[in-house]
């Protein structure tokens, strides 16, 4: 089969900038790299009430069996789309089938010609995509940087015809560090044309229900894309937001009207995983993780980016140095990921340590005494 010489040489180019991307393997190295931060997706607890909940509500169907304008808004989004909406204190909670079809979804089809979209130049790759797809004009400000978007939203905002959309992360997916989400709102609310949007996909379960609940900024917020591939340990998202918006995501969300929908499976687990947040001990436990990983590196004066999440970056520049710290670890028993460019900017490569609540203190302190040997 003929193989277009174009791509080939794509190929060997990322070979060569040793940055070649390849599929996971399953490991039994300490886990220090999945999103699992409450250990939800391995949780029997979980599946087995799962099933449970399935068996006594007669959900027997493996599949949506089709769009949620279809076939496929089985009887199970109503009642999980409520309880999120209750549990988020928002009026309303839309489910997508991942937070990249949410972000998608919300960014092709919310922002028009004629308004602007703010993005912290650090935002995920999915709401950089749902840009893309968009008809607004887009511009970046530095990352946390509220001055630098206050000065941005100066510039626009008088024009009464454009709406501002500005999107940042509650905790940022390659740093773990978070904006000033206060002074922004701040900011922002002196506007009626500006509109805060907040993807929380890695601050959800770690922070409760999120940071924007935490600091009861829950109508500061136009949109907030929460995500259940990682807290949660399950598999969706959902966007909270107002009724209109929300009727306006079913009519308009191209990768909300044309998939199909998400299990009734699926949508149990979700269920389920919310019951479990709500009385689960493991956020405290995560929290005490963090706070030892922190007081660890500090004696070890070890360099990493100030977070308070369950995401820890050691910055090592270079693709090839930061492969090979990763690999000694590795062979130390630890599962440590390499961040490579252009995942992230070229100098920025990086080490991401994500931390659990099934994590150990000795385990914690164990990685960080190696690292120190390498660095
Ligand atoms: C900040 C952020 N938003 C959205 C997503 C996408 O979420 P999902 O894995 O549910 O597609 C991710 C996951 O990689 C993420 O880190």
């Amino acid at each position: 089969m003929h193989f277009p010489e174009k791509l080939n040489r794509k190929l060997t180019q990322r070979a060569n900038q040793n940055a070649l991307r390849e599929l996971g393997k399953e490991n039994n190295l300490i886990d220090f790299s999945s999103n699992d931060y409450l250990g939800f997706a391995k949780s029997e607890v979980i599946f087995d009430k799962t099933h449970q909940f399935l068996i006594d509500n007669n959900f027997k169907i493996n599949g949506a069996t089709g769009s949620r304008l279809l076939s496929g808004n089985h009887k199970l989004y109503a009642t999980v789309e409520k309880q999120l909406a209750k549990l988020h204190n928002i009026e309303t909670a839309l489910i997508f089938n991942s937070g990249y079809d949410a972000n998608i979804g919300f960014f092709a089809s919310v922002p028009q010609r004629g308004d602007i979209i703010l993005y912290d130049e650090f935002i995920h790759a999915s709401i950089r995509d749902g840009i893309q797809l968009s008809n607004a004009k887009s511009f970046k400000f530095k990352h946390n940087g509220v001055k630098d978007l206050e000065k941005k939203i100066l510039r626009f905002a008088q024009d009464d015809n454009s709406e501002i959309y500005v999107v940042t992360e509650s905790i940022f997916s390659m740093d773990g560090d978070s904006p000033d989400l206060v002074m922004m709102s701040q900011i922002i609310n002196k506007h009626p044309n500006v509109h805060l949007v907040v993807d929380e996909a890695h601050a959800l379960g770690v922070f409760g229900f999120g940071l924007i609940q935490k600091l009861q900024l829950e109508n500061a917020v136009f949109a907030r894309i929460i995500t259940f591939g990682k807290g949660l340990g399950c598999h969706g998202a959902a966007i909270l937001g107002s009724e209109q918006l929300q009727q306006y995501l079913i009519n308009f969300a191209r990768s909300f009207i044309y998939t199909t929908g998400l299990s009734p499976h699926s949508l149990a687990t979700i269920k389920i995983a919310y019951d479990e947040l709500v009385i689960s001990n493991s956020k405290k436990k995560l929290l005490q993780n963090i706070q030892h990983f922190i007081t660890e590196s500090n004696r070890l004066q070890l360099n990493f980016i100030e977070s308070n999440s369950s995401i820890h970056c050691c910055i090592i520049s270079g693709n090839e140095r930061v492969k090979n710290i990763a690999l000694q670890l590795q062979q130390k028993g630890f599962d440590i990921k390499p961040i490579l460019s252009p995942t992230v900017p070229p100098h920025q490569e990086r080490l991401r340590f994500c931390l659990h609540s099934y994590n150990s203190k000795e385990e914690i302190t164990n990685v960080l005494e190696n690292l120190a040997t390498f660095v």
